[in-house]
């Protein structure tokens, strides 16, 4: 696996590759990898000559300065990660090679990216718009790999390439869970031992209201889940919110979801760490 840490060495590199017909897959990270991770560069290897795997701590889509200066950073192990699971490139660029200057576009993400993650985290779909369609426009892939754990970020990025016009492919992949449930996600190492004890009471949470769902309205459900997962100590709901899984906005009634199943999505404070998941409630 060849690093990179320049951004005109990873055009030159990626230029080359298509020069000679290959196909090229990026999968864009924060590091601190995990098997979440590497099932996206898995798929991305069955489905790509060349496959390159970014790990940048983005800065502009952090709203919180404490959160951004205790991202976990895992360089060494990341790169052993991606070397084993036969990633081409590595692309680890510092803050200022992705940024010599400021940058200060403004994306008109619209509705999906004002509910939710949007309300709570002012700023940081946007930030998550500059790093993306950076990325986009230095490897031009054909094809980019995002996990669904942070599904309304898929729906803010197919948004930001449909305004930037941006010809790939978006490929949503599954989430990962622990074997307790619990969705993989880097901020897991912050856990304390008893706070990783009750975390994933999240999940089993929304799942067991699959089954509730069935014979009660989306209010109740909504409130099902808050009040399980804040009976735990330590825990508490930031937001649950069930939405169109296109649209990302709130549904009242179970089959005002006009674009497929209606999907759960919450986050919750363990402490000081912010878990996010979600979940379909396919009730046909
Ligand atoms: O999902 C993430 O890890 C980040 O938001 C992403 C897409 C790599 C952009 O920094």
């Amino acid at each position: 696996m060849e690093i990179i840490r320049t951004v005109d060495g990873l055009r030159k590199r990626v230029a080359e590759a298509r020069a000679n017909g290959k196909s090229v897959g990026l999968v864009p990270t924060m590091g601190a990898l995990h098997a979440g991770h590497i099932s996206l560069v898995d798929r991305a290897r069955k489905e790509n000559d060349l496959v390159v795997v970014s790990v940048f701590v983005n800065p502009t889509q952090f709203n919180n300065a404490e959160d951004l200066a205790t991202y976990p950073r895992t360089e060494e192990a990341d790169c052993a990660k991606l070397s084993q699971a036969g990633v081409d490139i590595a692309f680890i660029p510092s803050v200022e090679e992705v940024y010599p200057e400021p940058d200060t576009r403004v994306f008109d993400l619209g509705s999906v990216a004002e509910v939710m993650e949007g309300a709570m985290r002012p700023g940081h779909f946007n930030g998550v718009a500059q790093i993306v369609s950076k990325l986009f426009a230095i490897v031009e892939p054909d094809r980019a790999y995002f996990g669904e754990k942070d599904f309304q970020q898929i729906a803010v990025i197919r948004r930001m390439v449909e305004l930037e016009g941006f010809k790939l492919q978006v490929v949503d992949c599954p989430i990962c869970r622990e074997s307790d449930g619990l969705a993989m996600s880097s901020r897991n190492t912050r856990l304390t031992p008893e706070q990783r004890q009750i975390a994933p009471a999240i999940h089993r949470a929304m799942h067991d209201s699959l089954e509730f769902a069935r014979t009660h309205t989306l209010a109740e459900t909504k409130a099902h889940v808050v009040n399980e997962i804040n009976g735990h100590p330590q825990m508490e709901v930031e937001y649950y919110d069930i939405v169109d899984p296109l649209t990302m906005q709130s549904l009242e009634n179970w089959n005002d979801a006009v674009n497929g199943s209606p999907v759960g999505c919450i986050t919750v404070y363990c402490g000081k760490v912010r878990l996010i998941d979600n979940i379909k409630y396919n009730l046909q």
